[in-house]
């Protein structure tokens, strides 16, 4: 990979100062020169020559598509870059960009299998702000990090016979389930299961390999990383060869982009910022109803275990880098009488009914039911399906309805909320037809005709990728007040 190096050679400032996570008001700082004590970190990239031409050519293809100023958004951290030449010119985005959050959908689950420490290291090197874990609980109590309350679908349970006898059938929001639940498996039980990839059009090449993760665990892994992710070992305490070898192809990728470890050129961080994880935590109280009603635990709350462990570790404020989601409504209003963490209203579809409130997603999308989340929440996370409708004839998300969801997400801003759908996705079968197969056709029509602040994303490299070449050319279209020839 190092002889494809060569041609242009360019450095990446980046500027990060916190936006009201901390106070009522931000103030970008773009443009400022690399001596400002705001600069916390540089990144090295080296072109290859043969990349450099396609990237000319998609910037110029991304110059037509890109549109003018971003509108501003009043949450979360801001990070204003410059980008510097290697001619000593550099190019500085609009004051009012602020980048959209990329949070890692059940770690990097579109690569490696979901909710494992390997995912998350993933993901963090692919430069997701934030990971996510759905938060279910063990028999004795421990937070974990699994979506489903069952764990067949992402385990080897069903082929351990050891684990035959807890099989069982219990009611769920509704519906019988019979499966492998979690609640019926102590921590070190489940430590003896290993992961499996729940899509079988995704890699399976890592199936066997993991363990379960802990929330805490999550926790310690982005306190031990406070960098930009491009030093975290994904593989640590792991010699599978195989493993190994293809991590190291989907690296080649990455280092394609100037994300690896050897290209970092470590900045001095002086911000306030060293006591607070880069990543952020996102994580999901699960079914929080349902785990209440199990009697469980000595009869303490679901949010009060995972409270404590997020307060143990220091996420006590709305100022703490993490954000608590769910799609129920009285746990987060319970949360929010406790402690002022950032919460997110996770909304389902329009027809399904909110299991704990019995009330259709339907009215917690209307400007009423969006005034009384505003209340408590920080952001909505709807689907982007609801946001941006796909014809279902056709197959095709049409300008009437890009327009509806711009302005269903205007109507959320004006109530001062953000706005982070979920899942954004790369395989052709989550794509609407107009997107011609290509993911960042659907980025650019979230991130500029829509105006969401952040999304889910089962692949944060492709998100990072295509964030870096949407400031590309914005900063150029910016600093030099025309497009790419
Ligand atoms: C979907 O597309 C078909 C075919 O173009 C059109 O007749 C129909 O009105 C569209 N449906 C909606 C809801 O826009």
């Amino acid at each position: 990979m190092e002889q494809r190096r060569g041609g242009g050679d360019y450095v990446e400032l980046e500027v990060i100062e916190d936006g009201t996570t901390r106070g009522s008001s931000t103030h970008a700082t773009s443009g400022q020169e690399e001596s400002t004590s705001q600069v916390l970190r540089r990144r090295r990239f080296h072109w290859p020559s043969p990349a450099f031409l396609l990237l000319a050519f998609v910037l110029a293809m991304a110059s037509f598509l890109f549109g003018t100023a971003l509108r501003t958004s009043d949450g979360g951290i801001k990070r204003t870059k410059v980008y510097r030449g290697s001619d000593g010119g550099s190019i500085a985005l609009p004051e009012t960009y602020v980048r959209p959050l990329v949070i890692g959908h059940r770690g990097s689950c579109g690569m490696l299998p979901e909710h494992t420490l390997e995912g998350y290291k993933l993901a963090m090197k692919q430069h997701a702000d934030c990971i996510e874990c759905d938060v279910i609980l063990t028999k004795d109590g421990v937070p974990i990090c699994r979506h489903d309350l069952t764990l067949e679908q992402t385990t080897d349970v069903a082929s351990r016979p050891e684990f035959d006898h807890k099989r069982t059938t219990r009611d769920v929001e509704g519906e019988t389930t019979t499966g492998w639940f979690a609640v019926d498996f102590t921590l070190d039980e489940l430590k003896q299961l290993r992961a499996l990839q729940r899509l079988d059009f995704r890699d399976p090449n890592y199936d066997g390999l993991f363990q379960v993760a802990t929330l805490q665990e999550q926790i310690d892994l982005v306190k031990e990383n406070s960098g930009d992710g491009g030093d975290v070992d994904v593989l640590s305490g792991h010699d599978d060869e195989a493993a190994s070898w293809h991590l190291k192809l989907l690296n080649y990728f990455m280092k394609f982009w100037g994300y690896s470890s050897e290209d970092k050129d470590k900045g001095t961080d002086q911000g306030h910022h060293h006591h607070t994880p880069k990543t952020c935590l996102y994580p999901e109280l699960k079914s929080t109803t349902w785990h209440n009603s199990l009697g469980m635990w000595g009869g303490k709350r679901s949010e009060d275990i995972i409270l404590d462990v997020l307060e143990k570790n220091g996420y006590k404020t709305k100022d703490d880098n993490i954000y608590l989601q769910s799609f129920e409504t009285l746990d987060l209003e319970y949360v929010h009488k406790k402690s002022s963490l950032k919460l997110i209203q996770l909304i389902g579809a329009p027809d399904v009914v909110q299991w704990d409130t019995k009330r259709p997603y339907e009215e917690l999308m209307s400007e009423k039911g969006i005034s009384e989340i505003a209340k408590y929440a920080f952001a909505v996370s709807p689907s982007k399906n609801d946001i941006c409708e796909k014809n279902t004839t056709t197959g095709y998300i049409d300008a009437s309805s890009v327009a509806k969801g711009r302005s269903w997400v205007e109507m959320i801003h004006s109530k001062g909320l953000q706005v982070h759908p979920w899942v954004l996705r790369d395989e052709d079968r989550y794509l609407a037809w107009n997107y011609g197969q290509d993911a960042y056709n659907e980025y650019t029509m979230f991130i500029r005709d829509v105006g969401v602040d952040g999304f889910f994303t089962d692949f944060p490299a492709t998100a990072s990728n295509y964030i870096r070449l949407f400031e590309l050319d914005l900063a150029y279209q910016s600093s030099h007040k025309e497009k790419l020839p």
